[in-house]
């Protein structure tokens, strides 16, 4: 009996432990912060202070050529040629942290070029074998450990919070539209299997290749992602479960771009949460499932009538000003967003000033805002990550026994420590709580 007590004592520590395997940390290099200008501008020399944390890196991105089909670098003379050759720069780090994998990464909203050849390239076989052999050649010729499918898929329409001014809507099933976006749905979805399975054939020829999908932010996985069929070809499925809200698809009405849980009065599908639980719920392996974590804000212009409470969702008037580096509308880099919050002890901070708002329930995320002034401008509504709520995204991952988490990108969190000296410090506090 004693021997019997004291086995289910040993078995119950043994199902209490978290899986000993450490958890991923991918981490995304955007190869377009190369050409930012002064403060905003990576070298992959800067990468070397995050790489000590992270598991996986990612080069973003490689493209489709809209007429061969073939995987190609999106910037030939940054990414291949001999002047700058990103692609060895970065495969390169393998000597210094010799456990590092570096995955090419493709699509990623970066290929702009006729956005419809990522449906295209679905719907024929000729098509993805081109693709495929191109891809695990270019993948091979500089050396990566697999690829990334970062499926530019098509997105699920934008909505509004509200119906009219003041009323937000109570009945949830309103929020859902019906029609479709892609009337070639199920066709992309078996073309993305075979993708999928086709790759998988060809990367396994090589040693150690690994394969990778990302869902992109607002695209609708239970359309595109054939889970049990795909689940055990791929190694990786990174979530990018942020940017619900941004000002180019909600120019009037600002929102938590990334709440972990579902705001009251929201669509109950558009959080973390949801979007880790249709893995779960379609049986993925919680272990292959990694939270994407962006390191970037979403900014709005505030207007006389947006609600002076600053309490979201509120009406605004398109994209924010954009950042004094990254220079991009509606975005801020996340040592922009510091730069900008008023420091209770200093009172510093380059202008306008934002206050910040934080969420003591944990749930929904950090904003900042400032209300516009007199002559009606210099508002400003910022929803953003911080090493606050990054680490709690890192502690729901924990929770729920997920694999690991991805921050996107590298560029976009303080790579230089403007805000407190340290370097990478989303990347930073995201794993320590891991
Ligand atoms: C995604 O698609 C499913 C199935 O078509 C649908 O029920 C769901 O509402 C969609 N999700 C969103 C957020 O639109």
């Amino acid at each position: 009996m004693k021997i019997l007590i004291a086995l289910a004592g040993v078995l119950a520590v043994a199902v209490a432990t978290p899986a000993s395997v450490p958890r991923k940390v991918l981490c995304y290099y955007d190869s377009k912060s190369y050409v930012r200008e002064s403060q905003a501008r990576m070298l992959p020399m800067d990468l070397d202070p995050a790489l000590s944390f992270c598991t996986h890196l990612l080069y973003g991105y490689a493209g489709i050529q809209p007429d061969t089909y073939k995987m190609v670098p999106l910037n030939e003379n940054l990414d291949v040629d001999r002047a700058h050759a990103n692609y060895r720069a970065i495969t390169n780090f393998k000597t210094k942290y010799p456990g590092l994998k570096v995955l090419l990464s493709v699509g990623g909203d970066a290929d702009t070029e006729e956005a419809q050849k990522y449906n295209l390239l679905l719907e024929s076989p000729q098509a993805r074998t081109a693709f495929v052999n191109s891809g695990v050649l270019l993948a091979e010729q500089h050396g990566f450990d697999g690829i990334d499918l970062a499926w530019q898929f098509p997105r699920i329409k934008p909505k509004k919070v509200r119906s009219t001014w003041g009323s937000i809507w109570h009945g949830i099933k309103k929020t859902f539209g019906t029609t479709p976006v892609d009337d070639k749905e199920a066709e992309h979805r078996e073309g993305f299997t075979a993708l999928v399975r086709e790759l998988k054939q060809a990367l396994n020829v090589k040693p150690n290749m690994q394969l990778a999908v990302t869902v992109l932010p607002n695209v609708n996985a239970s359309i595109y992602y054939d889970v049990p069929a795909i689940i055990n070809l791929v190694d990786i499925v990174n979530i990018e479960a942020y940017d619900y809200f941004t000002p180019e698809r909600n120019p009037k009405e600002a929102d938590y771009v990334s709440p972990i849980y579902t705001p009251q009065n929201r669509n109950p599908l558009q959080n973390v949460d949801a979007a880790i639980n249709y893995w779960l719920q379609s049986n993925a392996p919680s272990n292959k499932l990694v939270l994407g974590i962006a390191s970037y804000s979403r900014t709005w212009k505030l207007d006389s009538e947006s609600e002076i409470s600053g309490v979201p969702p509120l009406h605004t008037d398109g994209a924010g000003e954009a950042g004094p580096y990254t220079k991009i509308e509606g975005l801020l880099s996340y040592p922009e967003v510091c730069a900008k919050l008023i420091n209770p002890n200093h009172q510093k901070g380059m202008r306008p000033h934002l206050r910040k708002v934080t969420d003591p329930s944990k749930r929904f995320g950090t904003y900042a805002f400032r209300l516009p002034d007199d002559s009606g401008e210099g508002g400003m509504w910022v929803s953003y990550e911080d090493p606050d709520t990054a680490g709690q995204k890192a502690s729901y991952v924990t929770s729920k026994n997920l694999g690991g988490i991805s921050i996107n990108d590298l560029s976009m969190d303080d790579f230089r420590g403007l805000c407190t000296g340290d370097k990478y410090p989303i990347l930073r506090a995201a794993k320590y709580r891991l």
